[in-house]
């Protein structure tokens, strides 16, 4: 491999952890306690403008909500919207998800946090308001950054146990915030907080923009079910496919095309019991399915690549043929909105299984999230033509 990638290097102090190294910050902070970083980007400007915010907002495909804390209470709406309160109405917010999805710069921004696993990595969601607007005092099931873009904004939080809510909201709102931490941020500064960290982030002045980077925490739930429905694909393929064997071929499952038998049970005379020995065959039936890390690795791959229906791509109209001929220069580059990921010999792509043969180009793709041509000359056919698919779909593109 080309020694020309950047990765991010985890031992080296940075400003945007506030002087900590990403090894130092996730050892004392990440899952643990709030981290205030003043000028974690020195000189910040946000990707977008309020404008560009709200032009999002106007798009059917994309998540986002706008909540006013008005004289009746608390109001939420979800977009798309046609029109947004002025300025010179106090104490709304409009949030939009998934910004990096639409714009470059807002993606490159959220891979500064890339010392932390894709795996863990939601979305950059941008926030504006107008004076003293916010979404009430609340906690989070996700570890988020909040860096502050433009104008100004008050953060309270708590370390508080009681996490009980306001009855009857339309949104979360605690009953009672009990704050140990009060500070304003100003354009550049960020706060880190895990889960459950109750907090409220208020607009100081109209004009403040928040772009929160979020990251994702799976419960225990999800994973189960997850990983039981990913092994249950290996019974319902019961053909055999092309490489002979029972489902995936990157996941062979058993043979379970044989009928139950009860040859030898006796006569009943309780006929509506269900019978022990249909128990146990079911039992000893599930004990076929496998259940490893490969399938765990199968699940995970594919549902943590998969993306939100906002994700829209934007093939070249004539994409280089890498099968055909590898440019002398240039380098293959992911799309902002896809997702590469690897287990092993595994590799997973905006949702599907791509390849299950050990391939280093591909891991390289994934942790780079480019490939320079030199790279490519020594890959495989059938790989280049992977590739060749995916310029097609627009997943990957190519920069001269
Ligand atoms: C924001 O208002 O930009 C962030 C909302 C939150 O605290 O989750
Ligand atoms: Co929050």
């Amino acid at each position: 491999m080309s020694a020309a990638y950047s990765t991010p290097d985890i031992d080296q102090p940075t400003p945007l952890l506030g002087g900590l190294s990403p090894r130092e910050f996730m050892r004392d902070y990440w899952q643990k306690k709030p981290l205030l970083i003043r000028q974690a980007i020195p000189g910040f400007r946000p990707p977008v403008t309020i404008r560009d915010v709200q032009t999002l907002a106007r798009r059917e495909e994309v998540e986002s909500r706008l909540i006013v804390h008005g004289e009746q209470g608390w109001s939420l709406k979800h977009g798309p919207f046609r029109r947004f309160p002025s300025a010179a109405q106090p104490k709304w917010t409009l949030l939009v998800q998934s910004v990096d999805l639409h714009d470059d710069e807002s993606a490159a921004l959220m891979r500064q946090f890339r010392f932390i696993s894709d795996a863990r990595l939601d979305d950059l969601m941008i926030s504006i308001a107008s004076d003293g607007g916010g979404v009430g005092p609340h906690f989070d099931s996700y570890d988020v950054f909040l860096l502050q873009g433009q104008g100004r904004r008050r953060w309270r939080t708590s370390r508080q146990a009681d996490r009980a809510l306001v009855p009857g909201l339309p949104l979360k709102i605690l009953a009672d915030f009990q704050p140990d931490a009060d500070d304003i941020l100003e354009p550049g500064d960020m706060l880190y907080l895990p889960p459950h960290v109750c907090h409220d982030g208020v607009a100081v002045g109209n004009d403040c923009m928040t772009l929160s980077i979020g990251f994702r925490v799976p419960s225990q739930a999800t994973l189960a079910r997850g990983l039981l429905e990913s092994a249950a694909d290996q019974i319902s393929a019961q053909h055999l496919d092309d490489s002979g064997l029972y489902g995936h071929p990157c996941l062979p499952g058993p043979d379970l095309s044989a009928l139950y038998t009860d040859a030898d049970v006796p006569a009943t005379r309780a006929p509506a019991a269900l019978p022990d020995h249909l128990v146990q065959a079911t039992l000893d039936t599930l004990q076929r399915i496998r259940l490893d890390s490969a399938v765990a690795a199968r699940f995970l791959g594919q549902w943590l690549t998969s993306l939100p229906d906002s994700a829209l791509f934007d093939p070249a109209e004539v994409p280089v043929a890498l099968s055909t001929a590898i440019p002398q220069t240039g380098r293959l580059a992911l799309d902002r909105c896809t997702r590469l990921m690897y287990s092993g010999p595994q590799v997973f792509i905006n949702g599907e299984v791509a390849a299950c043969a050990t391939e280093p180009a591909l891991q390289a793709l994934a942790d780079h999230r480019t490939l320079p041509a030199d790279d490519l000359r020594a890959l495989r056919p059938e790989t280049l033509a992977l590739l060749d698919e995916w310029m097609q779909e627009g997943w990957a593109h190519w920069e001269d």
